[in-house]
């Protein structure tokens, strides 16, 4: 009988992020290079592949899928995906994270095939800046999204903020103040070195989640919560509102204890660690035994032995992992 995913350090994998596409309608500086090469269709995963990964992990025990990119819904028919998805019984949770360039047409038949939460990308909230970040002069759709998105009725949306010295730290209360007028949660993130982008000194933008907690508190108390998805965000309440500040701090807060999630690649590579090459190619295995559902279980089981005890990243411009952020979807 299975025993669900349990890796050799004991922490129980309960959480998908299943990366659909690895292309995306922007270009956002820290995610890839200028002239990315993406992966040509034939390597990328079917719709029906991807329902069976999905399938394979609700059969061990995973109950949250997040579905990522890339920009997860630049991927065609994806609400069929999520429909099916969206059916299942054993799932808690089915989350998207989006750049949410596509929100005003999609938000709400994303809320009717069964997504329940929302994650948005937002690092500026100037239009010019924001498309020095992103590459891409949209920042009105995505505001327009955000609003498409608020008025489908998910039952969370959180933004995502990335935040760089010098480029945008000095709007984090700004940012702040927008989730707090629109009752939306919000996190910080520190950025990670995924692939080699060389026009991009992260050593010098690096931001640490304390001096956003400070700027941030220089003018709103945070206060304890409980709140958790499960994930290496730690949430805090802003005083008097209903709006959690998240921090994401892969450098300065290690969370690998506490992991309970894997990924899988628009190739399909299932990815034990963010932050670690180690993989196995479920594409190969399932283009060559195709339908058995019982190989690929085993195959999931099997491969939680790779997964390592912690990742280890560093602020310096030393990159430990190749892949490409648009990868793995974070
Ligand atoms: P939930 O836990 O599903 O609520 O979402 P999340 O905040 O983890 O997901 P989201 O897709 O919004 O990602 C936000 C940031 O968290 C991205 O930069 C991800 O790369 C990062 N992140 C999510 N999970 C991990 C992880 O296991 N390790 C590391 N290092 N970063 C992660
Ligand atoms: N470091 C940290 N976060 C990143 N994201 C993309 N690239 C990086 C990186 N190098 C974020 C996006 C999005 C989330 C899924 O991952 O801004 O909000
Ligand atoms: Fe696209 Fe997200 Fe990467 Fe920006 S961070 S380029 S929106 S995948």
């Amino acid at each position: 009988p299975e025993t669900g995913l349990v890796d050799p350090f004991g922490r129980r994998i309960t959480y998908l992020r299943l990366s659909v596409t690895d292309r995306c309608d922007f270009r956002c500086t820290y995610c890839m290079s200028e002239n990315m090469v993406f992966a040509p269709r034939a390597q990328i995963l079917s719709l029906e592949e991807l329902y069976a990964v999905a399938d394979a992990f609700i059969g061990l025990g995973v109950r949250r899928i997040r579905v990522t990119g890339g920009e997860p819904l630049v991927r065609k028919n994806l609400l069929s995906l999520l429909a099916r998805l969206g059916g299942r019984n054993e799932l808690e949770d089915l989350s998207i994270t989006t750049n949410g360039s596509q929100l005003q047409q999609l938000a709400r038949p994303l809320r009717e095939a069964g997504v329940n939460r929302l994650n948005i990308s937002l690092d500026s909230l100037k239009r010019e800046r924001f498309a020095e970040l992103t590459r891409r002069d949209r920042l009105d759709q995505v505001l327009a999204g955000i609003e498409a998105a608020r008025a489908a009725g998910f039952s969370a949306i959180k933004l995502n903020s990335v935040i760089q010295k010098g480029r945008n730290d000095d709007e984090v209360l700004d940012l702040v103040e927008f989730a707090m007028a629109r009752g939306l949660d919000i996190s910080f993130i520190e950025e990670m070195p995924l692939g080699q982008i060389s026009s991009h000194a992260r050593d010098i933008t690096f931001c640490s989640s304390d001096e956003v907690r400070a700027r941030i508190e220089s003018r709103y108390p945070l206060q304890g919560t409980d709140h958790t998805t499960g994930g290496p965000s730690r949430y805090l309440q802003v005083r008097g509102s209903a709006t959690r500040v998240g921090f994401i701090s892969p450098h300065s807060n290690n969370f690998c204890g506490s992991c309970n999630r894997v990924r899988v690649t628009a190739e399909g590579k299932l990815v034990l660690c963010l932050g670690d090459e180690g993989a196995l190619d479920l594409k190969a295995l399932m283009r060559r035994h195709p339908g058995d559902a019982p190989r690929l279980r085993q195959a999931l089981m099997d491969a939680l032995r790779l997964k390592p005890e912690k990742h280890h990243f560093r602020t310096d411009e030393q990159v430990q992992v190749v892949r490409f952020m648009s990868v793995t979807g974070g």
